[in-house]
């Protein structure tokens, strides 16, 4: 299985708790390297673009009220089929259809609040890891 690289960030539900170390260390766990990580407020015109893909989706505006609530990890993961990976140990969207031991399953709040975003495929992750990251702050 090669070696590939996706997008996380630590939302802010979980930057408020203060389990930033926590969920990295989950994340470091199951076999993915944090090649990239900063800590950002992210602004409005950021949420929305990043979401985009979500912008009819009922839930768009509170989500985007939600991710500019607090300070946000962005995160660039590096490990074996690193997408796959990462959406493992994240779980489920909604906490209360999560696996046990999954980081959603641990530390979510709830379907908006799930503390953790993952690229969904390998194309996604390049677009979103762009959309936060200069190539040169990526150190593998
Ligand atoms: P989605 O891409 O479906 O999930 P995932 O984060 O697991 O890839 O949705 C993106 C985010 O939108 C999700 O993490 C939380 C939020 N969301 C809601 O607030 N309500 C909802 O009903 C859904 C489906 C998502």
């Amino acid at each position: 299985m090669a070696v590939t690289r996706t997008f996380s960030i630590i939302k802010p539900d979980a930057t408020r708790r203060n389990l930033t170390g926590a969920v990295t260390k989950m994340l470091e766990e199951a076999g993915l390297r944090v090649v990239a990580s900063k800590r950002i407020r992210m602004t409005r015109e950021q949420a929305e673009g990043f979401y985009a893909v979500h912008k009819e989706r009922p839930f768009f505006g509170e989500l985007c009220d939600f991710m500019t609530s607090g300070p946000v990890v962005v995160q660039v993961l590096e490990g074996e089929d690193a997408v796959k990976r990462n959406r493992d140990i994240m779980g489920a969207t909604n906490p209360a259809d999560a696996a046990e031991g999954t980081i959603r399953k641990t530390y979510a709040e709830g379907i908006e609040a799930n503390s953790v975003h993952g690229s969904d495929s390998e194309e996604n992750a390049a677009i979103e890891i762009a959309f936060f990251f200069k190539p040169e702050e990526i150190v593998g």
